[in-house]
């Protein structure tokens, strides 16, 4: 049954708001102005801002207007979230989402993994070989915390690209970014802290605050300006916020990246309010740039600054080699790693160290990062012809994650159940919230050899859609 035409504009405007287009308490257009661009009656665009107001979504002011609902921003605990939402944690409703996606005949859009066609793992077998050929008995020796002198050596190389002037002893390999991500936050926090994260936010972040029996503050980001500053700053004033968790390039899911004012500001609220700003930049060396964009820590005046990082992304995920330089929490980070692992593999420690040191690794990125854009405008290309009216894509300018916006009547988990049935995997959008939000949304990765059958999978996937609105 077709919607009636006030339903429709109220979803589109919602969409619009969830979009960040029209941000919290920022004034949409007026009843008249509506009607002229939509083309429509005043009694109909009256009729959707009632049903808008209805929902929550706008609030009338006499003689003013109407504008977006403020958000009520609430620190949530990650244990007492609604059951009926998610099985009653982050952790269970991932386990199942990822659980039903582990087939290999799914077309996979869902894990933020690239095809490892877009790994260097030729030069690593090679690496690997002569390694033990020539070195076996580095399969005896431990690497111990903080890691192997000659790959923090690289690392702080690397890490002069995005501004940031550091020695080896500045930085602690960890088990990937999500154990440099996990040491932070324990050596910041402590249970029942406040933490600000962005909103939608990386599950693995949200899983961290659940175990560690956090509370999380969502932070609504927009796709393309990223975190929004000043709900973070009223955040910072009605509760007192121990870390924010930021990822200032090519964010998962949303790909926003945050422009050099918004860098310098939100430095500035954590001096201002006193909390750490943990920095993830996994997807830092992915920016579609030729020169990739500046860190967090390059910046990080006043030492609040924990930087994050990891190869998981563009050379070896399953290396599991990440690391983390952090700032006044080094010495305790350094300490929670000895004995959470004692050491960090010899082996792909030395291999990724000297991968880093023979050149090859720029070529390798400026590659995978032409691929990446080149499979982004073919994406978006498929879901504007082939998708409901209504859907919307972010435009991310780096990474391969693409976050995706479905017509309001579209339910992202009842589309993943279907699409599953046609062995087509993507990730919905209530995976990125503790909150149960992001119900319209689903992240797509398009770092997949794009042939027929992905053209296919994401045209049966516009169909579904389709199926879905009527
Ligand atoms: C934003 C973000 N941070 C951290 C991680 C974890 O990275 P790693 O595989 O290196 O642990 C991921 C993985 O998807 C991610 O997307």
């Amino acid at each position: 049954m077709e919607l009636p035409l006030y339903e429709k504009i109220a979803n589109l405007i919602e969409q619009q708001i969830q979009e960040g287009i029209f941000l919290p308490g920022s004034k949409i257009p007026s009843v008249r102005k509506s009607s002229k661009q939509m083309e429509v009656s005043v009694a109909t665009v009256l009729q959707a801002y009632s049903l808008l107001e209805d929902r929550g979504a706008i609030k009338a002011r006499p003689q003013k207007g109407y504008f977006v609902q403020e958000h009520r921003l609430q620190p949530s605990d990650p244990a007492k979230i609604a059951p009926t939402q998610n099985d009653g944690t982050i952790h269970t409703l991932l386990r199942r989402l990822l659980h039903a996606s582990q087939n290999n005949d799914i077309i996979q859009f869902g894990a933020a993994i690239p095809k490892s066609q877009f790994l260097p793992i030729r030069q690593l077998q090679r690496s690997v070989g002569r390694l033990m050929r020539l070195e076996p008995e580095i399969c005896a020796a431990y690497e111990f915390t903080p890691g192997s002198l000659s790959l923090r050596r690289q690392i702080a190389i690397r890490m002069l690209d995005n501004g940031c002037q550091l020695q080896p002893d500045d930085i602690t390999i960890t088990l990937g970014c999500q154990n440099a991500l996990m040491l932070s936050l324990q050596a910041v926090a402590k249970a029942g802290d406040t933490i600000a994260i962005e909103s939608p936010a990386y599950h693995g972040v949200l899983q961290v605050i659940e175990v560690l029996n956090l509370k999380a503050v969502e932070i609504p980001c927009c796709t393309e300006t990223g975190i929004n500053l000043d709900l973070l700053e009223e955040a910072a004033e009605e509760w007192d916020i121990k870390a924010c968790i930021v990822t200032p390039n090519n964010q998962n899911p949303i790909g926003a990246t945050l422009n050099y004012q918004a860098r310098k500001r939100l430095i500035k609220q954590s001096v201002t309010f006193g909390f750490t700003l943990i920095e993830d930049d996994v997807y830092g060396e992915l920016s579609y740039k030729d020169k990739r964009e500046r860190s967090l820590k390059a910046d990080d005046t006043h030492n609040t600054v924990i930087y994050c990082s990891s190869f998981s992304k563009s050379i070896a995920p399953g290396f599991r080699i990440g690391w983390v330089v952090g700032g006044p929490f080094q010495a305790k980070i350094e300490h929670y790693a000895y004995v959470q692992s004692l050491a960090i593999p010899t082996l792909t420690q030395t291999a990724i160290a000297n991968f880093l040191e023979n050149g090859a690794y720029d070529r390798h990125l400026r590659k995978t990062r032409q691929t990446y854009q080149d499979n982004l405008a073919r994406c978006q290309a498929l879901i504007a012809e082939h998708f409901p009216l209504g859907t919307t894509t972010s435009q991310p300018k780096g990474g391969f994650l693409l976050w995706v916006t479905l017509p309001g009547t579209v339910n992202a988990m009842t589309l993943h159940a279907q699409a599953l049935e046609k062995n087509i995997g993507f990730l919905p959008g209530l995976a990125f919230s503790l909150t149960a939000q992001f119900n319209h949304h689903f992240r797509l990765n398009y770092a997949l050899i794009w042939d027929n059958k992905t053209d296919a999978a994401l045209k049966e996937l516009g169909k579904l859609c389709q199926q879905l609105v009527s």
